[in-house]
């Protein structure tokens, strides 16, 4: 677990080096059309989630490379520590246990009472009738995995909102129409010291907001502040991994708890996955290796994620926190400056709206820019387009007759994630996914995906404006 050598140095690296120049003139219009077995086997498994990576410019043997390398790296023993609660955020010296927020049978008991009470609380609230708004107030890992969850799977029972902006407009919208006789808010915010949620809860006092709740570490500012209930947050999980615990409580208000347990099923799906397949079969890291060949061998700097849904329309959005925030950083565990590319920036948004808007830039543009596109079976006519595009974008066109402008040279790299259908199983086996891909990256890249020190200058920057200093 100890490889504190830059990954450059290391020997698997110089290797993929010297493979990636034997890839600058590989068309994937060729290898599909030598190899008819290309389709079936640059595929894997996870539960309800099947990976095409098939439209990725790499054949087995980079794939082999990559995974030594990854094992060089020690990619096993970093996430036996994950998985285990180890110290693995060194920067914060604590655990990223968030693994054990969906552990099914075996959570920790403060994990366990604490659903309990999210259980009884939403049940609550949904049936008693009381309440008929739920506003969150919270911001990143605070806002956007409730925020995400509810906007995928509400069933209308309650109308559940998420004011995240310290521009009052945003919290404006988010009470339109509600009697604050009828209103509930949740204060999520893990410090309970975050600017813009602290401005928001007082505004919505302001407002006339009778009643709060809060979910964070800081109980005693939370009760200070006037929360009758108060959930708890624990620093071994992190914000932007904190859909899972009882930050989720605004989605479990718009779900159901059931559902909201069926979210925490499919997380713990994939752990197991994570934690079992083989590397060459281990959806999460073959998901990782290809983003790190695409990005420090290929030299791909943006990353698309397409998801074919409209249920998943704030995916990217969510996304971008879980990938930015965590692997984007320029130093290593060790603290030296990297001389190799980190997370690229990633983008996206629902198909097929994103195919009348930017898919120009992915066939005719002249950045490349890998894509995952998430593709559900049961939606044809989605589906049709997913394809269509992955596809249009791999083998492009071969008519020479056609004017320049209409030429498209294809060879442009996409993973196609297939499930069967969007509910919240599947929305928890995704998002754990992801993570998991983000976590085996930096293990690659030797960088702490658990901190996130780049936000705090701009914060105190912006506290001094605020008390009229310069
Ligand atoms: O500023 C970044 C950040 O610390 C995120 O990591 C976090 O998810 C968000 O702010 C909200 O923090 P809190 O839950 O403490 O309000």
């Amino acid at each position: 677990m100890n490889n504190t050598t830059p990954p450059t140095e290391c020997k698997a690296w110089a290797n993929l080096a010297h493979h990636a120049e034997s890839w600058r003139t590989v068309r994937l219009r060729d290898l599909f059309a030598n190899d008819v077995a290309r389709a079936v086997q640059l595929v894997a498994e996870a539960p309800g989630v099947r990976l095409d990576y098939s439209r990725q410019r790499l054949g087995a043997i980079t794939l082999r490379m990559l995974s030594h390398l990854a094992v060089d790296r020690g990619l096993p023993e970093w996430r036996d520590a994950l998985l285990s609660g180890k110290k693995v955020n060194s920067t914060e010296d604590r655990a990223a246990w968030h693994t054990a927020l969906r552990a099914g049978g075996s959570l920790p008991p403060e994990v366990h009472a604490t659903l309990e009470r999210m259980k009884s609380l939403s049940e609550k609230i949904r049936s008693e009738g009381k309440i008929r708004r739920v506003v969150n107030l919270g911001t990143g890992g605070s806002d956007l995995g409730p925020r995400l969850v509810a906007d995928a799977l509400s069933d209308g029972a309650l109308d559940v909102r998420f004011a995240a902006n310290v521009d009052p407009m945003d919290l404006r919208r988010a009470v339109d129409g509600a009697d604050p006789a009828s209103t509930l808010f949740i204060v999520a915010s893990k410090t309970f010291t975050t600017q813009e949620t602290m401005a928001n809860a007082m505004a919505a006092k302001a407002w006339g907001g009778r009643f709060f709740y809060a979910v964070t570490a800081n109980t005693r500012e939370a009760r200070s502040f006037g929360a009758t209930e108060v959930l708890p947050m624990w620093d071994w999980v992190g914000g932007r991994f904190s859909v899972w615990s009882a930050v989720g409580l605004a989605a479990a208000c718009a779900i159901g708890f059931d559902e909201f347990q069926e979210l925490l099923a499919g997380g713990h799906d994939m752990d197991k996955h994570f934690a079992d397949a083989p590397l060459e079969k281990n959806v999460p890291v073959l998901m990782a290796l290809c983003g790190v060949w695409n990005t420090n061998f290929l030299g791909a700097t943006t990353h698309a994620v397409l998801p074919y849904s409209n249920a998943l329309r704030l995916f990217p959005a969510y996304l971008q926190q879980l990938e930015m925030e965590s692997n984007g950083k320029r130093v290593d565990r060790e603290g030296r400056p990297v001389a190799y590319a980190t997370a690229p920036v990633l983008w996206g948004a629902e198909g097929t709206v994103s195919q009348h808007s930017f898919h120009q830039l992915l066939h005719q543009g002249t950045q490349v820019v890998p894509c995952d596109f998430i593709d559900f079976d049961l939606e044809q006519n989605l589906s049709a387009n997913c394809r269509a595009q992955a596809d249009a974008l791999a083998f492009g066109t071969d008519d020479p007759s056609l004017p320049p402008h209409r030429q498209y040279p294809g060879n442009r790299p996409s993973s196609m994630l297939l499930l069967e259908k969007m509910n919240a199983r599947n929305l928890g086996r995704l998002i754990a996914l992801y993570e998991h891909k983000v976590f085996t990256q930096g293990v690659i890249w030797n960088i702490n995906s658990f901190d996130q020190w780049g936000v705090e200058l701009g914060k105190e920057m912006a506290g001094k404006l605020l008390s009229g200093g310069k």
